[in-house]
């Protein structure tokens, strides 16, 4: 495992004491002086693999570095400092954290990451959320395209879990029961008989630390908590690590780690609801494209509990194997299962090894051009058609959010999988490291 502040997490240097307030660091912009693409930018990673400095990498490490490429490559002098120069005088990837008023008291936090291809992150303590995610359209407009609250004091008085990191255990847990090792263990039931991402505080509605910021590409920052034994009614103390990196390829990596000192199970992921048209309330994701990389779904009770089956989506308005519009079926009360969930609220088998990345869905949305494409490592994911918000909350951009205006793509165990002897375990013991890794890529269609 890859403790905060070991040397194999190059995310961990460079760490920022309290009261930093912005740093900016270098982003390649690639000049072709008669030199191949590949040329230059296999100089500058050299120089910018450099020492995991922040704020003003050393040239003079960067140019030592890059002499031996330089003869490998023929590259002379004159041409290896124009492209230096250009590097370091390009757009700014930046870091900057700012105050976002309390939480039950408690101060919160965000840490906003920015590449230098435009898009930017706003990382928030409460929850480790996503409050912001800016991403240009296909004329290179920027937009917000993640539902969140303009307080932080909203997201726990009326908690749709807005862009949280959810857990203990994300998604549903039958009754709010199940049984390790011969023992009962009992949570709180908040959604009908069942429990819900975690119960009344899950670690949505906690203050995380702030671990360490980076700057540079990829920027990065590293929350963490702790779950105290019993919390919720969960078994173990939790200690859980929440990493996001942007990356100038458009990227942004969420990386969950989890240990614990007793057996427990948990199910951690993070629940951002998207609409890539930007500024969401303005319009819904019905026009939206969804590709999900998966040829099974696993039907639900009418408590939105997984009855334990792995149904083929062939033939069903849950067959998104080739991209489909959303709202095309979203309403077709023929079938029960979109009954159940009043549309898609359901959790896909993704193809292929779960542990290894692979992608797992592409949201494309035609009028702006931006393309989203997660890919994960979790063996399912919830795509969730935002049935539930109602009109009752009004978000960031003062709109109030509707049904359909945003769709979550959850990676995750199956819901109630500590009940569902035939589902990937939701265990972990101690001396394991739990990971859950995803990456949101950006880009745009014409
Ligand atoms: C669940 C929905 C729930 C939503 C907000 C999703 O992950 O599947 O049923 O309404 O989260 O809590």
């Amino acid at each position: 495992m890859q403790e905060p502040g070991d040397a194999a997490h190059p995310g961990h240097r460079g760490s920022l004491g309290n009261g930093f307030h912005g740093m900016v660091a270098s982003s390649p912009r690639i000049p072709l002086w008669g030199l191949s693409r590949e040329a230059i930018g296999d100089i500058l990673s050299e120089y910018l693999r450099g020492p995991g400095l922040g704020v003003g990498r050393l040239w003079i490490i960067g140019i030592q570095r890059s002499l031996l490429l330089m003869r490998k490559q023929q590259v002379n002098v004159g041409t290896l400092l124009v492209a230096l120069t250009m590097a370091t005088a390009g757009e700014a990837a930046e870091v900057k954290r700012m105050d976002f008023g309390k939480a039950d008291g408690v101060p919160v936090e965000i840490v906003e990451l920015t590449n230098g291809s435009g898009v930017s992150a706003k990382i928030m303590t409460l929850g480790a959320s996503i409050h912001s995610l800016n991403v240009p359209d296909r004329n290179g407009k920027s937009a917000d395209i993640v539902l969140g609250y303009a307080t932080a004091a909203e997201y726990l008085a009326k908690p749709q879990y807005f862009g949280a990191t959810v857990g203990r255990y994300a998604n549903r847990i039958r009754n709010g029961q199940f049984e390790l090792d011969g023992k009962r263990y009992k949570l709180e039931t908040n959604d009908g008989p069942n429990h819900l991402h975690g119960g009344l505080r899950g670690i949505d509605k906690v203050v995380w630390k702030i671990d360490s910021v980076k700057a540079g590409s990829p920027a990065s920052v590293v929350l963490s908590h702790v779950s105290p034994d019993g919390q919720g009614g969960y078994p173990g103390t939790l200690k859980v690590t929440a990493t996001y990196s942007l990356s100038d390829k458009n990227e942004l990596t969420v990386e969950y780690r989890a240990t614990t000192d007793k057996p427990t199970v948990l199910n951690i992921t993070n629940h951002s609801y998207f609409n890539l048209a930007g500024d969401a309330g303005s319009s819904d994701i019905l026009g939206h494209r969804l590709t999900v990389f998966a040829d099974a779904y696993t039907p639900v009770d009418s408590t939105l509990i997984p009855t334990g089956e792995r149904r083929n989506v062939a033939g069903t308005p849950f067959d998104f194997r080739e991209a489909q519009t959303i709202g095309l079926r979203v309403r077709d009360g023929r079938d029960e299962q979109i009954r159940f969930g009043r549309g898609y609220d359901h959790n896909y088998v993704i193809r292929g090894q779960a542990g290894t990345l692979r992608p797992a869905a592409r949201v494309e949305d035609p009028a702006s051009g931006r393309v989203m494409e997660l890919l994960t490592t979790a063996p399912g994911v919830q795509f969730y058609s935002g049935n539930f918000l109602d009109g009752t909350t009004v978000g960031k951009a003062g709109r109030i959010y509707r049904q359909g205006d945003a769709l979550c793509l959850e990676p995750q165990v199956f819901p109630d999988s500590p009940n569902q002897p035939d589902f990937p375990t939701a265990r972990l013991d101690p001396g394991q490291t739990y990971t859950n890794t995803m990456v949101y890529r950006f880009s745009t269609s014409r």
